[in-house]
């Protein structure tokens, strides 16, 4: 006979399960509310959309596109993917539900899994969770501060303050293409391998980015695109950067920061944290002023951030702190005898429809097993009932701090434990 087969999550693909899972719910709704008290409405999209919107959107020349997508044939021969950011497929609900239309900013936030095929390690993984704005249709250098600002309180309201905010400018069409020869001439009077000269070709910036020293080195002259911006880029980027000083939101400029996605003009951002090794982008994000023309939409603007969910929890472990607490229940039904367990069963609904968390000791324990288990769900009152009991119509009412319990009367036991804890 064959052994039963035993499974794993697969590789790369993290688990949230009690306790920890209580941080996971802490870190997604602490991000999602700063983007809530700044007036972003929730949009929950699919998991997978048509390939060619990610091809178009996120660029086919970014790795997330050309190596790490989850693509595959649906039973309709149709070529889906499981969405490897959120940003293209905000905007293409945008464009095939007309909120174009309304009143601009569209202001969306959203939270859940994404998928990319990358290789798996600490802070790095196949489905990641992110929690991101995106702020659609004006193009206003204080509704980039005012992104920034959000995710900035997000990761500050769950007491994260071991992180920076790096920040630069990656021009619009007026000043990029130039640029863009301008960098190239350059790397290609470099002696460079093949490879990286081919990226180059392809997409010159990622050079800049380069991690290894020689090729550091190498472009430590390399002109920057922030000192070949247009008036009209630097005049935005300087006024982001006023917003910012407005905010006390402090920022560092990093003109050789590279984002991989190929959306991004103007502003474009990161949250950096040093306690996570190589992983340490816990956020980022920018402008694409480009993206809705490309995919078929008016050619309105658009800013917003992705910030990591996964690495969030890392940094506040690697600060020492946690977010979140395992929801405990208040009160913890000790029934003895089925008569007794039916009725208690009755009650403790009766609570828990009053908005008090309530459970009760399944399983036909004994009162010792029972107790033990009242006192491991961490309840403050455990309700014990035993026939005698029922039949006088009274009820055992312990509080689980101090030992001491009383009889009361179990035809207002409601009412009773609701004063208790407060929840008439
Ligand atoms: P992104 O920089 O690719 O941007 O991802 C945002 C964040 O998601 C990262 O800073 C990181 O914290 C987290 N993240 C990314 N990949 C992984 C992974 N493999 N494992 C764990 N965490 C990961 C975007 O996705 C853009 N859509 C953000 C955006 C919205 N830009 C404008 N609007």
């Amino acid at each position: 006979m064959n052994k039963p087969s035993t499974f794993a999550a697969p590789k790369g693909v993290p688990d949230y399960v009690p306790p920890a899972s209580a941080e996971f719910v802490a870190v997604r709704d602490g991000l999602t509310k700063a983007a809530r008290l700044a007036g972003y409405s929730h949009i929950e999209l699919p998991v997978f959309e048509d390939t060619s919107l990610f091809a178009r959107g996120v660029g086919e020349s970014t790795d997330v596109v050309s190596k790490e997508m989850y693509t595959f044939a649906d039973r309709g021969d149709r070529s889906v993917t499981l969405r490897p950011e959120g940003t293209a497929g905000v905007m293409r609900a945008v464009i095939e539900h007309g909120l174009d239309r309304g009143q601009l900013p569209v202001k969306l936030s959203y939270s859940g899994p994404f998928f990319r095929y990358e290789r798996p390690q600490a802070g790095r993984y196949r489905q990641l969770q992110q929690v991101g704005v995106e702020a659609i249709g004006v193009d206003d250098p204080a509704l980039d501060a005012e992104v920034i600002a959000v995710a900035d309180a997000g990761f500050r309201g769950l007491g994260l303050d071991g992180f920076r905010l790096e920040i630069t400018s990656l021009g619009d069409d007026t000043c990029r293409p130039q640029y863009r020869e301008l960098l190239q001439e350059f790397l290609f009077g470099l002696p460079l391998d093949d490879e990286t000269r081919r990226r180059a070709e392809i997409n010159p910036l990622r050079v800049l980015d380069d991690k290894r020293p020689e090729v550091k080195a190498l472009t430590a002259d390399a002109p920057l695109m922030i000192d070949h911006l247009s008036e009209s880029a630097k005049a935005h980027f300087d006024e982001v950067l006023g917003h910012l000083d407005a905010l006390g939101v402090a920022y560092t400029v990093n003109p050789r920061m590279v984002r991989g996605l190929d959306y991004y003009t103007k502003t474009t951002f990161e949250f950096v944290h040093d306690g996570l090794g190589a992983q340490s982008g816990i956020g980022g994000g920018g402008r694409y002023d480009g993206l809705m023309a490309q995919l078929g939409g008016q050619p309105l603007s658009g800013i917003g951030f992705g910030l990591g969910i996964d690495r969030t929890i890392l940094a506040l472990t690697a600060e020492g702190k946690t977010a979140g607490e395992v929801a405990r229940c208040e009160v913890f039904g000790v029934p003895l005898g089925d008569q007794a367990k039916a009725k208690l069963f009755v009650v403790i609904s009766q609570l828990r429809a009053k908005g008090i968390r309530a459970d009760i000791s399944y399983g036909g324990r004994g009162v010792k097993g029972a107790m033990k288990a009242a006192d491991r769900s961490g309840a403050r009152i455990a309700l014990v009932l035993g026939e005698r009991d029922l039949a006088d119509g009274t009820i055992g009412l312990k509080d689980l701090g101090t030992g001491e319990q009383q009889q009361v009367s179990l035809d207002t036991i409601v009412e009773t434990v609701g004063a208790l804890v407060g929840k008439r």
